[in-house]
């Protein structure tokens, strides 16, 4: 297991590995990040190989203030725009990749363009400190459940990494939107901790779905966030013996072999920060299938739709 130290005690640890080309597992307000220097080679190979991710699969790129953001990408009026309204925060923003950013070719997988997020709290602190951009990806086996704990991480990947910064649950729960503006117009590329309905009030004009069978966020392959359980969705009645992922007030659930509510008021947001760890807990109990009651389409109920999909889809 890699060594697991509280958030207010962990800066200078921290430090001392991302500079010696280590990477660490830390939390952000959406999921635990795997960190490593976004300009070190070594830091940026060891994330791809502790995570077992496919080297062809760009990693976001976090910074901790405006100045950073704009030395690595080109900001056009809109991103721009957008990175005012949601800065810092779940929001990540593509934009071309500036000739001189430091960035090292890892992680942006060869692309021109640049996935970049300016998060809150100690991983701010700590890109401030390091003064360089954090690389991290969600802190999971590629393809499995996002951390939303340093328990769930440590279990996953502290074989393979020195360190686990625990910051408790993460607020958000799912990681962040990532949106990139095109032609004028906001393409989004996943949902995520900030709603889509928010992004278009900032932005005056509906955002844009569907790639048109381009893939654009190279990273949402179907299956993703996988349990060991096979996943049956939008049910109005579990059968015997299935684990049931509920939304919603009481009802008749009887026979389920483990319920677990996400929201018992249906509040959307507390079922995003609930998700992955109510999943997790789920998958524990054994049962073959997670049965999982209807969750609406709007606000964050789009991103949490979206996982449910990805955790149902064949592998
Ligand atoms: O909330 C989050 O975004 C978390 C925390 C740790 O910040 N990070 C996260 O990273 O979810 P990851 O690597 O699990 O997902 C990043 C997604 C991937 O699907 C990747 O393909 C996509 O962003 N991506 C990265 N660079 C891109 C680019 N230049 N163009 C399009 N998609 C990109
Ligand atoms: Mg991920």
């Amino acid at each position: 297991m890699a060594e697991l130290i509280p958030i207010d005690s962990a800066l200078e640890r921290a430090l001392e590995l991302l500079r010696g080309g280590e990477v660490i597992a830390l939390p952000t307000e959406t999921v635990y990040g795997l960190a490593g220097d976004a300009t070190s080679g070594t830091g940026v190979a060891r994330i791809f190989e502790a995570k077992g991710r496919p080297r062809f699969n760009p990693l976001i790129a976090h910074v901790s203030d405006w100045a950073m953001a704009e030395r690595i990408g080109d900001f056009d009026l809109l991103s721009r725009k957008l990175a005012e309204a949601f800065w810092p925060g779940p929001l990540t923003i593509v934009v071309p990749l500036r000739v001189g950013s430091g960035i090292h070719p890892l992680v942006t997988a060869g692309l021109d363009t640049i996935a970049l997020r300016m998060p809150k709290g100690f991983a701010s602190t700590l890109i401030a400190a390091l003064g360089h951009p954090i690389a991290a990806p969600s802190a999971n086996s590629s393809g499995k459940i996002s951390g939303t704990s340093a328990d769930a991480v440590n279990r996953d990947l502290g074989a393979k990494i020195p360190l686990v910064v625990d910051g408790g649950q993460t607020p958000v729960g799912v990681e962040s939107t990532i949106v990139k503006v095109e032609n004028g117009r906001v393409r989004l590329l996943r949902p995520g901790g900030v709603a889509a309905e928010d992004i278009e009030a900032v932005a005056g004009a509906p955002v844009e779905r569907g790639s048109g069978g381009r893939i654009e966020a190279p990273g949402m392959m179907t299956s993703h966030y996988a349990p060991a359980a096979a996943m049956r969705l939008n049910v109005d009645a579990v059968e015997p013996g299935e684990a049931l992922l509920a939304f919603g007030p009481s009802r008749a659930r009887g026979g389920a072999r483990a319920v677990l509510n996400l929201s018992p008021t249906g509040d959307l947001r507390e079922a995003a920060a609930n998700l992955f760890s109510h999943l997790r807990q789920l998958d524990a109990v054994g049962a073959a299938t997670i049965a999982v009651e209807p969750v609406p389409f709007h606000g964050l109920g789009e991103a949490i739709n979206d996982r449910l999909a990805r955790a149902a889809a064949p592998r």
